[in-house]
């Protein structure tokens, strides 16, 4: 009888944080506590290998025979990291999910961070079941987001970059939590830009759902009320754990 996996490691490097859990692939939850460390200054890819290290040293699977997804705040396309907007220059056209490989000594499931938290809420969370077009934005150190039609990911859409007519400045550098810190915003005034923000994605895409997903999401409460947007717009189930654990989830095909 084939032995069905039920468990995989989840990695999610963002700009700021790498965290890591075992993740229960049956329930979509996370088995250990979520191991948190800083990312590198700079994010070198040397500097992110140690670090990724050391989450899976302290979840103590290193050495275990355990799928493992990597998640990365870049464009990703058959391993390669094509982008670098929060981390070195040295990920554009870099062989990273190679590069894990060869500097884990293991096989790995590689993929955009914001792409894998789609897939999470796809299988586990808001997007289950939901027909038509979902939007996965997370919120963090820049602006992910994931395009989910009829239950189907279309990778890669970057929509945290789109350009705001006469500013330099584009939608993720304006509107992400990192910005919101940045220029010490209320939550309103925040949420006066998130409005411009989903009203402009809702204006080009005609979503019918926003799924807000990044560590800001906890406090969904003191933001979403306050737009006013024709689509619905929730926060993710899992909350900041939904990249853990996509990127498990993918780790077993
Ligand atoms: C990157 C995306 C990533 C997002 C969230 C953006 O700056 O371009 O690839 O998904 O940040 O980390």
């Amino acid at each position: 009888m084939a032995i069905k996996t039920t468990r995989a490691v989840g990695v999610d490097i963002g700009g700021t944080g790498i965290k890591g859990a075992i993740v229960d692939l049956a329930a979509g939850t996370l088995l250990t506590d979520r191991i948190k460390v800083a990312t590198p200054a700079g994010a070198e890819p040397d500097d992110v290998l140690d670090a990724v290290r050391v989450v899976l040293d302290r979840l103590e699977v290193r050495e275990e025979n355990i799928p493992l997804g990597v998640a990365f705040p870049a464009i990703v396309k058959r391993g390669r990291t094509l982008s670098a907007a929060n981390v070195s220059d040295a990920w554009i056209g870099f062989e990273a999910e190679h590069f894990f490989e060869d500097g884990l000594g293991r096989e790995i499931h590689f993929a955009n961070d914001a792409d894998v938290a789609g897939v999470a809420e796809l299988r586990y969370g808001a997007a289950r079941e939901q027909a038509g077009l979902s939007i996965l934005t997370t919120l963090g150190t820049g602006i992910g987001t994931a395009m989910i039609h009829d239950g189907v990911l279309i990778p890669n859409s970057e929509l945290g970059h789109l350009q705001r007519a006469g500013h330099k400045k584009d939608a993720e550098a304006w509107a992400a939590y990192s910005a919101m810190e940045r220029d010490e915003l209320s939550w309103e005034k925040w949420a006066e830009r998130l409005q411009w923000y989903y009203r402009h994605l809702e204006f080009l895409l005609s979503p019918d759902l926003f799924i807000v997903g990044g560590g800001v999401s906890k406090h969904a409460d003191q933001f979403l009320p306050l737009l006013d947007l024709s689509t619905p717009i929730v926060p993710a189930v899992h909350r900041n754990n939904a990249g853990i654990i996509g990127a498990a989830a993918l780790a077993v095909a």
